[in-house]
């Protein structure tokens, strides 16, 4: 049995990453594994009640940060975990990366409270102790929030975040970007700014590069 895969991806709203999740999906079916496709928050019926409440309700920040842990927590027991000890390819629309982006650098949340809670919420029972269950690969779309900004005007209504104000997402850009610097093995950096056709090709050649596509 080949070993489970686990690939996030992240970018900021508007950086175009459900695409090529689809091509990506059917890329690795062509190759004969079995692909499950998932999102944050959300991914089970539970988490998917969370995300309603975290995208379209007022809430404080430290509120927020619980709920997108609390909905990833129930996600990666429920759906993540037995998914990787089936040996399947698990291709995730945002993990805890958005969580450092979003509620870290766009919020102003404390990245320490964050870090403890991704101890506490990504420590499974098939790990040794002190092991976090990681994306093997994180590809991160990296585009301009002014560009980011155009295309989602054009897109439909807004979410709470979507509507926030160009200054966040370049906070949240940036989070990525020292995201990104910190795991630098982790992260698939993905130049965003470019036709779809383009953007696919760099996604398929440093997922070649990484072994993860034949
Ligand atoms: P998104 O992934 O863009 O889904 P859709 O394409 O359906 O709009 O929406 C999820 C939103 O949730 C996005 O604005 C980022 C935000 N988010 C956080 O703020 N923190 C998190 O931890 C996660 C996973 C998402």
């Amino acid at each position: 049995m080949k070993p489970g895969l686990f690939i996030s991806f992240e970018g900021i709203d508007g950086a175009g990453k459900t695409t090529h999740i689809e091509a990506l999906a059917a890329a690795l079916q062509a190759q004969g594994r079995t692909v499950v496709r998932t999102r944050e928050p959300g991914g089970t019926a539970l988490a998917e009640q969370l995300r309603t409440l975290a995208l379209h309700e007022k809430m404080d920040s430290l509120t927020e940060a619980l709920l997108m842990f609390a909905a990833r927590r129930d996600h990666l027991l429920q759906v993540i975990e037995p998914a990787l000890a089936r040996g399947d390819a698990v291709l995730c629309d945002r993990f805890t990366d958005a969580t450092f982006a979003y509620q870290g650098a766009g919020r102003g949340f404390d990245r320490d409270v964050l870090a403890t809670l991704e101890r506490w919420v990504q420590g499974v029972a098939s790990l040794p102790a002190g092991t976090l269950r990681q994306p093997d690969v994180t590809v991160w779309f990296d585009l301009d929030p002014a560009v980011a900004a155009q295309r989602l005007t054009v897109a439909r209504t807004p979410d709470k975040f979507e509507s926030q104000p160009r200054a966040f997402f370049a906070r949240v850009a940036s989070g990525y970007a020292q995201r990104a610097a910190a795991d630098p093995q982790r992260f698939l950096r993905i130049a965003a700014d470019q036709p779809r056709a383009q953007v696919w090709r760099e996604v398929e050649s440093g997922l070649r590069a990484r072994g993860v596509l034949q």
